[in-house]
């Protein structure tokens, strides 16, 4: 039913219970997960984790541990890329929200990623924190593109220009805080065309909103808390919202109809 299209199931956050974890995402109708990958060693432990567990995984190397990052992890980034349960790239993107790599070195491996992408056919998962101006021009170059703007959390005409890119957009918990200061994220949601709308959990972080407080992890099986927001907020059934949202992931990452 949904598709939890970004969780860091490889994060040590879940090394205690995993396997739970993932069962309990199961139980709870989350059909597909997909885990995209921050560092190179990353990249080998998610598609460890989709071929054990029947995830799905992406690789690349995360905005922020561009700086740590040596050749080696590049190539290996690329090697991974044709193996067959990777169905994206990333995650990529830019972050000047944390000062944690230069922004020149950031946007050469936002273009590497993006070479990759469309080399491989892969679509990109973009992660995109404070820095829309810079990355817009970057985007634009290369349009059109396939991919997700993940956890999206910027203003509406930004949106705007992704779409016309040909992004999809995906929303996680933070669509659901009830301060007024993410009040604009939820009409940028409300306003997304239904076959651009993708959502996720980006466990363990951004927990919805029903769970804060007494949950300090997010995890895959909380994406129908998500979902049951953004189909009261757009007006439609949990059960279309769900529908639509996985047919657009499926397309998106080239995976067959359920059957
Ligand atoms: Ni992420």
């Amino acid at each position: 039913m949904f598709f939890d299209t970004h969780a860091h199931l490889d994060q040590e956050e879940f090394d205690a219970d995993r396997a739970e974890v993932i069962a309990r995402a199961r139980e709870e109708g989350i059909e597909a997960i997909l885990c995209p990958a921050v560092t190179a060693a990353s990249a080998e432990v998610v598609v460890r984790l989709a071929e054990e567990y029947d995830l799905l995984a992406a690789v690349g190397i995360h905005p922020n541990y561009t700086a740590e990052a040596d050749p080696n992890d590049w190539d290996r980034i690329v090697e991974l890329a044709g193996h067959p349960r990777v169905v994206a790239i990333g995650e990529t993107g830019l972050d000047t929200y944390r000062d944690y790599s230069p922004l020149e070195l950031q946007k050469e491996y936002f273009e590497r990623h993006i070479k990759l992408s469309k080399s491989t056919g892969l679509p990109l998962i973009i992660h995109c924190r404070e820095t829309e101006e810079a990355m817009l021009p970057i985007l634009r170059a290369a349009a059109p593109l396939d991919g997700v703007l993940h956890a999206f959390s910027s203003a509406r005409a930004f949106a705007e220009e992704c779409l016309a890119i040909g992004l999809h957009v995906s929303f996680a918990g933070n669509v659901t805080y009830s301060n007024r200061k993410n009040d604009y994220l939820r009409e940028v949601a409300r306003q997304i065309p239904e076959d651009r709308l993708l959502i996720e959990t980006d466990s363990p972080y951004l927990v919805p909103q029903a769970f804060r407080g007494r949950k300090n992890r997010n995890e895959p099986a909380y994406v129908a808390r998500t979902a049951a927001f953004l189909a009261e907020l757009r007006g439609v059934s949990v059960e279309q919202l769900a529908a639509v949202t996985t047919a657009n992931a499926r397309r998106l990452f080239g995976l067959p109809e359920r059957v």
